[in-house]
């Protein structure tokens, strides 16, 4: 009897990202500007059986997910339901074993989760266009975790491109690479708080949103703030006034850093995170305080809260070398399959 060779080794990595700017805007189809980031979840294995087994450095439990899994959000560990939304969507044909492991600080606003669901799906052969392996993973992301999210962290995730951060219209879903100035860093800082009440919070305002345009419209067609006023519910028009102006911000932001006036880039930045914070009203004290004290500093052109908010991070634009704290982030390049031979 012979004995078959084992399966192929294969190796997917997928990056996590941050936004430079543009919050809670992707899913009304408006702009955002995120970078995927050189911290990474890299998924290694073997195809074969009828389960879908990984083990994590950083979880107890492992993942076992059937092919033929249910619900996804029903699974335990909660880890595996990112696993479990993926085979959920993917159904692929054959199981997996392997390991995963990361770079990235997992739940910090840093999309470990959109890593995960992205690097699990290439691991598991998906082979396809970036938009469908996004959009996929979105699908994923949205079954585990009950959260209606946008495209932006999974797309980010996917679509990287070295050196640049990504203008991404999440109307029509076109990714516009934008380079990074040579002489500016990007830093991630945690605000030492766990991110709080951000499902049903961002789903909340996610009604509220949509709730806005149905009196007025495609908020991403508005380019003159004054128009949410036809608004009369005084929360709505805040709501809304911070898309419209967050999208112009993100069209000047995309302008200034293409042109390397950081200082104007900063600004923008700082005009965000007052509108997140007085208009959409995601930020917490934590979260203000991290981002006037950054923005006090030297060196510091921009900070603001990245990501959903209610906890988490703040990024801040600085000249190399100004800050110390937190994480360093390169922009990098999408996620990919890097590995696949007998020798592992
Ligand atoms: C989360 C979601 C994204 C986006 C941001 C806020 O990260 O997953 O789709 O809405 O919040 O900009």
């Amino acid at each position: 009897m012979t004995v078959p060779p084992p399966a192929d080794l294969v190796v997917a990595v997928a990056p996590g990202r941050v936004n430079l700017i543009g919050d809670h805007t992707d899913t009304t189809g408006g702009l955002v500007l995120p970078m995927a980031i050189d911290l990474a979840t890299t998924v290694r294995g073997r195809p074969g059986g009828e389960q879908v087994v990984l083990t994590s450095d950083d979880e107890a439990e492992p993942a076992v997910v059937p092919l033929d899994v249910g619900d996804p959000a029903t699974i335990e560990p909660a880890w595996a339901r990112y696993v479990a939304g993926v085979v959920a969507e993917l159904r692929p044909t054959a199981g997996f074993t392997g390991t995963v492991s990361t770079t990235l600080p997992l739940g910090a606003g840093l999309s470990s989760s959109a890593a995960l669901e992205v690097a699990v799906a290439l691991a598991l052969g998906f082979d396809g266009p970036t938009l469908d392996l996004a959009q996929l993973a979105q699908r994923a992301e949205q079954r585990a975790s009950g959260v209606p999210c946008g495209i932006m962290d999974q797309l980010a995730s996917a679509a990287g491109v070295d050196g640049a951060a990504l203008l991404i219209d999440c109307h029509d879903l076109a990714v516009a690479p934008v380079a990074l100035p040579d002489d500016v860093e990007v830093r991630v800082v945690h605000s030492g708080e766990a991110r709080r009440l951000a499902g049903s919070a961002y789903a909340e305002r996610r009604s509220a949103v949509e709730a806005a345009e149905e009196e007025l419209g495609p908020l991403r067609l508005l380019s003159d703030p004054a128009e949410v006023d036809r608004l009369t519910d005084p929360v709505l028009r805040r709501r809304a006034r911070h898309v419209v102006t967050e999208n112009g911000r993100v069209r000047d932001f995309a302008t200034a850093l293409a042109a390397g006036d950081v200082a104007l880039a900063g600004e923008l930045m700082a005009a965000s995170h007052a509108s997140l914070r007085d208009d959409f009203e995601v930020s917490t004290p934590a979260l203000d305080r991290l981002v006037e004290q950054l923005s006090g500093l030297p060196g510091v052109h921009g900070a603001r809260l990245t990501g959903a908010g209610f906890g988490g991070c703040a990024v801040a634009l600085t000249r190399p070398g100004a800050l110390d704290e937190g994480w360093a982030v390169r922009p990098a390049a999408g996620a990919a399959v890097v590995g696949a031979d007998r020798a592992g």
